[in-house]
């Protein structure tokens, strides 16, 4: 039998890692610089804070978690997200003493959806998160937009498009599900399946099905901005007003509405157009009620997940992919080796001074191959210089060094080499 990757979930080849880190890397310096803090959680949590938070109702609940009872009969899932799992150590490691509040986390890692898998969609699937727990200031709204804005772009990405609405407070959404659900009530045979059943169970999804049907069937319903209250309808128009002083553009979209209950007050989502109408890049708002939802105090919080996938999609051919130089030692007998290895480890040490970068990487032939197979070797690995020693260059008391684009070549006395190396590397 031949083993494969269950399905939906996929490796992450050598070949592409690289890539990964360098996303990675780009959206911890952006996320720190703003003063977040990463946290990990499990990939495991106890079943019902996923539906708690999430929603007994939700796509994601009632169709797509992994869930199962461990030996002991517990109900355990693997993270559908991020948000749920985060709330609940904050709240059990109270980490609004531990922390400077509001608290500023993130995190980056897998997420597991049972979705039928395609471009963009997959059943393992890898977020960033960004959330401010402990705030209920408008300002920390159009402080997360612009740190998603600048980190898309600083990714490369330069067409998208942030589509932002406000659902009002609990009081307000709840307002709007029951008339929304009169408005429809005698309309459902005009509506998809899957929103005849959104009716009763999730109305406020009927006003973002993608069905042609639904769509003109909602064309004339009540808008949820008719009932926002005075104080979300003001802090909305803060961040709106934000946004623009901060020269960050927007599409103000009324049937925005996000498929997780937590969702009050500001909500966004990113589109691009490599990802089509259906997926978006990324997604949040605020989830002012879940922290006190799920044992804690009565705080507000806001946040956003980007998948990385769906960048590395809108991305294409444009992945800004990072490249160390390579430098490669070829040593020639057991003298020559046992130097060459002490001379790349000093190197490595003093061309890498960016704690959050590999700007050089060593490497050394150490095996018997002869000059040829090793030169070749480099030639592989992409090596800008090959520094050789065998055992003329040992009798000599220096190395020959080659640059391996203009195929110069010359003598460096060993004990200038590391510095030389690392000044050529410049
Ligand atoms: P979400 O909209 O469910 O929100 O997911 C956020 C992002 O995760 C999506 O925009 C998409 O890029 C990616 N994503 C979701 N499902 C898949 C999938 N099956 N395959 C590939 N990528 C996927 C949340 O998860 C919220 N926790 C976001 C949030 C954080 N809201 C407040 N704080």
């Amino acid at each position: 039998m031949k083993y494969k990757s269950v399905k939906g979930m996929e490796d992450i080849l050598p070949q592409d890692v690289q890539v990964w880190q360098e996303l990675e890397r780009v959206a911890r310096i952006v996320i720190e610089s703003y003063g977040y803090k990463e946290i990990r959680t499990p990939l495991l949590e106890d079943t019902s804070i996923f539906v708690r938070s999430i929603g007994e109702t939700t796509d994601i609940v009632t169709k797509e978690m992994y869930t199962f009872e461990d030996r002991k009969g517990r109900s355990l899932t693997l993270r559908p997200e991020g948000t749920a799992p985060m709330v609940r150590a904050y709240i059990e490691h109270s980490l609004d003493k531990a922390l400077p509040d509001p608290a500023r986390l993130y995190y980056i890692g897998p997420m597991f959806r049972s979705e039928r898998p395609q471009k963009g969609r997959s059943r393992q699937f890898h977020q960033i998160g960004v959330e401010i727990i402990g705030s209920n200031d408008a300002f920390d709204d159009a402080e997360l937009i612009l740190l998603l804005d600048r980190m898309l772009r600083q990714f490369g990405l330069l067409s998208f498009t942030i589509k932002l609405n406000s659902l009002g407070c609990k009081k307000d959404k709840e307002e709007f599900e029951k008339r929304l659900k009169e408005y429809l009530k005698d309309k459902k045979g005009m509506l998809c399946d899957d929103c005849k059943n959104r009716v009763e169970k999730n109305v406020l999804r009927v006003l973002d099905c993608k069905n042609e049907k639904c769509i003109d069937t909602v064309k004339n319903a009540p808008s949820i901005s008719d009932f926002i209250c005075n104080k979300c309808g003001l802090d909305f128009t803060l961040v709106k007003t934000l946004l623009q002083y901060n020269n960050v553009s927007f599409a103000e979209t009324k049937n925005l509405v996000r498929g997780l209950d937590y969702y009050t007050g500001t909500v966004f989502e990113i589109a691009h157009p490599r990802l089509g109408g259906q997926d978006a890049l990324g997604a949040g708002g605020r989830y002012d009620n879940l922290v006190k939802d799920l044992g804690g105090h009565d705080v507000g919080a806001v946040g956003f997940g980007i998948g990385i996938e769906r960048v590395l999609l809108a991305l294409g051919d444009k992945k800004v992919v990072y490249m160390p130089e390579v430098i490669f030692f070829a040593a020639l007998g057991k003298e020559a080796k046992k130097q060459c290895l002490s001379y790349a480890d000093e190197l490595r040490k003093i061309a890498n001074d960016d704690p959050l970068k590999v700007k050089t990487v060593v490497r050394v032939g150490l095996s018997e191959a002869s000059l040829k197979s090793q030169m070749r070797n480099a030639g592989n690995v992409g090596a800008k210089f090959v520094v050789i020693v065998g055992e003329d260059e040992i009798k000599k008391g220096e190395a020959t060094v080659r640059n391996m684009s203009t195929k110069e070549q010359f003598q460096v006395k060993f004990e200038d080499l590391i510095q030389r190396l690392n000044k050529l590397l410049q």
